[in-house]
């Protein structure tokens, strides 16, 4: 159990009383997915009502289910933006949000007042793009997150761990969903962003 888990044991049980906001970034092939999934089925366990969402613009997979590319997969709801979440989490009491970084700016607000609600938010997103430049709303999840997780990956040049996402095929669109295929991770030595 990671640290920071407000489900460890050694954090008290009024913790569960209050609104958090905790926060999975990293490259790709990090883990961000496999470790959301894995802290809301604890949450699916000790009977919290969870609701899971994701964007629309990731259809890799499926449109009703969150999956880890290790195949691990729990039942989400697809969403066009972030301001449609508030009204479907209403009775949640664990929100969780995947892919954070596709989501609209107005993610960061939705996020605050989930928090208010007394609500525990948990989100997975790629906190760099192919260019190693901030995602999306990303930074600032980051910024008024309670509790925040790095995960790393291995790189795939030197075997050493990573927290770059190399784009391995051309173009510029900042959206472009994939995955081995279009996509590896790399430590900073091997990383090369597109040159400006
Ligand atoms: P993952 O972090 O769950 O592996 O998924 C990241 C998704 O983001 C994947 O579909 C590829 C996509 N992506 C972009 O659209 N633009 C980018 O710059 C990067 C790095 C990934
Ligand atoms: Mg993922």
């Amino acid at each position: 159990m990671h640290p920071n888990d407000p489900f460890n044991a050694e954090l008290p049980s009024e913790h569960l009383h209050f609104g958090s906001v905790e926060v999975i970034a990293g490259c790709m092939f990090s883990g961000k997915t496999e470790e959301l999934i894995r802290r809301l089925r604890r949450a699916q366990i000790a009977k919290l009502k969870v609701e899971i969402f994701k964007p629309q613009i990731d259809t890799r997979y499926s449109r009703q289910e969150i999956v880890s590319h290790c195949e691990n997969r729990i039942d989400s709801i697809v969403v066009k933006d972030s301001g449609n979440i508030i009204v479907l989490a209403k009775d949640a009491h664990v929100v969780g949000i995947d892919e954070a970084q596709f989501f609209d700016d107005g993610l960061v607000d939705v996020v605050e007042q989930l928090a208010q609600q007394n609500k525990r938010v948990i989100i997975a997103g790629l906190d760099l793009d192919y260019r190693g430049k901030p995602f999306g709303p990303m930074p600032n999840l980051l910024c008024i997150a309670d509790y925040v997780t790095k995960t790393l990956a291995i790189c795939m040049k030197s075997g050493l761990p990573a927290s770059r996402t190399q784009r391995i095929v051309s173009g510029d669109r900042l959206i472009d969903v994939g995955h081995t295929d279009k996509y590896e991770a790399r430590n900073r030595a091997y990383f090369s962003p597109p040159s400006e």
